[in-house]
């Protein structure tokens, strides 16, 4: 099983569509190990974006996820990043799928509701900038067995 980091961006908090989101990866199956509710400060976006600091829309990016609080996930499945990434849809809400999140909700690049890790590797550096070792869980749910057949469970 792997894990990604979602953040829940301000305009989502802000229109009242955090809890559509959360219940939108549960119902795919996706265990939720650690969630909080954080203001992000310039220096944590500054480390996070850092890929973007050149891009001409850096400073209103950090202006708009620093503007109010998130909310910060981390999710647990089979291969979990790219399941995430599809269900959020690709960065431009105008022209991402219909039934993803961008697609549904989304008219922007900036306001795109969601954060999503790109990749494995991404997700491990992104989830330990986020979240303290204590604040993610370890427990099986209930549901598991009925999630994936016995082949998927062990991987
Ligand atoms: S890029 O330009 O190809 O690197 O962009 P992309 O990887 O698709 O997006 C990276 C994050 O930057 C945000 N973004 C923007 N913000 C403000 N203005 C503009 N024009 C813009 N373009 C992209 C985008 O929402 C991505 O945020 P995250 O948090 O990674 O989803």
């Amino acid at each position: 099983m792997r894990r990604t980091l979602v953040i829940i961006k301000p305009d989502a908090v802000m229109r009242g569509n955090a809890g559509q989101l959360i219940s939108r990866f549960e119902r795919k199956g996706l265990k939720i190990v650690g969630m909080k509710m954080e203001q992000l400060n310039e220096v944590k976006l500054n480390t996070h974006y850092q890929h973007l600091k050149d891009k001409p829309f850096f400073p209103e990016l950090v202006k708009f996820m620093s503007a109010i609080p998130c909310i910060l996930m981390v999710l647990e499945g089979k291969e979990a990043v790219s399941v995430v990434r599809r269900l959020v849809g690709t960065t431009l809400g105008r022209e991402a799928d219909v039934g993803s999140v961008r697609g549904d909700y989304s008219m922007s690049n900036q306001a795109n509701l969601i954060h999503a890790s790109e990749n494995d590797e991404a997700a491990e550096k992104e989830i330990k900038l986020f979240f303290k070792q204590e604040e993610l869980w370890n427990y099986e749910l209930i549901t598991f067995e009925w999630i994936y057949s016995s082949s998927e469970r062990g991987k």
